[in-house]
């Protein structure tokens, strides 16, 4: 049985200060019980929220890291910092950084393999565009940014990586794929794990599901068989994340 993973993605919200307050609200609130949490926050509130989660279950997570261990990076973040200020999870490769600041697949294997030498779990996203939903080239999109996203991985550091499937229609719109179309998608990531890595590989790696996840669609998403919890964006801000954690 895979144990489900539900986190949460800040994006660019929240100063330190807004950031402890909502980290204390939701620690407060939110089981660990069933399943693995995550608040990913933006680089500046890590340090503080960490130490908001001391001695909880609740990890933290980044929201993106450069692939190069150090050096003339003006205004980037490695993963040794990340890792030494708490961080256990980093998502790489985010729409919205594919989209605003030119991260291409060869980026993100670059940087889920730098996370993964540092010993932080990728959260690795993938997802189509509403025209190549509408031009029925969805898989093939998605096989491709999953083969060259883990590209030169073994089985062994394959199964530890998180896959988010984010349809960028979804994301941020209250648009929510349905159920049906979120596990078709799903399911044909893990066939394609398997066909590189193997079924033993394929049944262990965890799919995320994001895109307007909320209170009311998250049991009925995160019930199919091939989603293993969720992405989530908006609704990670709020004391709705609880229900959510809860579903
Ligand atoms: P959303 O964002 O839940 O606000 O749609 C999801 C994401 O971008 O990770």
């Amino acid at each position: 049985m895979r144990r489900k993973i539900i986190a949460g993605n800040w994006k660019m919200n929240k100063t330190p200060a807004e950031a402890v307050s909502l980290a204390e609200m939701l620690r407060d609130r939110v089981n660990t019980d069933n399943a693995d949490v995550v608040f990913c926050v933006p680089a500046i509130d890590i340090i503080p929220v960490a130490e908001v989660v001391k001695g909880t279950n609740i990890a933290i997570g980044a929201e993106n890291v450069h692939y190069e261990e150090s050096g003339a990076y003006t205004g980037e973040i490695s993963a040794l910092m990340l890792k030494e200020a708490g961080v256990k999870y980093v998502i790489a490769g985010h729409s919205e950084r594919r989209e605003y600041f030119g991260e291409t697949n060869t980026m993100v294997n670059k940087k889920v393999k730098k996370i993964l030498e540092h010993g932080m779990i990728p959260i690795m996203c993938c997802g189509e565009t509403l025209e190549q939903r509408e031009m029925g080239i969805t898989l093939e999109h998605i096989r491709i940014q999953i083969k060259k996203g883990l590209y030169g991985l073994t089985a062994d550091d394959a199964e530890k990586v998180i896959i988010a499937y984010e349809p960028i229609w979804a994301i941020g719109t209250g648009k929510t794929a349905t159920s049906g179309q979120a596990q078709e998608v799903c399911a044909a990531i893990r066939k394609t794990v398997e066909e590189i890595y193997g079924s033993k590989t394929a049944e262990k790696i965890r799919i995320q599901y994001g895109g307007s996840v909320n209170a009311k669609n998250a049991a009925e998403l995160f019930s199919m068989p091939d989603i293993d919890g969720g992405l989530v964006g908006g609704a990670s801000l709020k004391e709705e994340f609880e229900k959510i954690v809860n579903y």
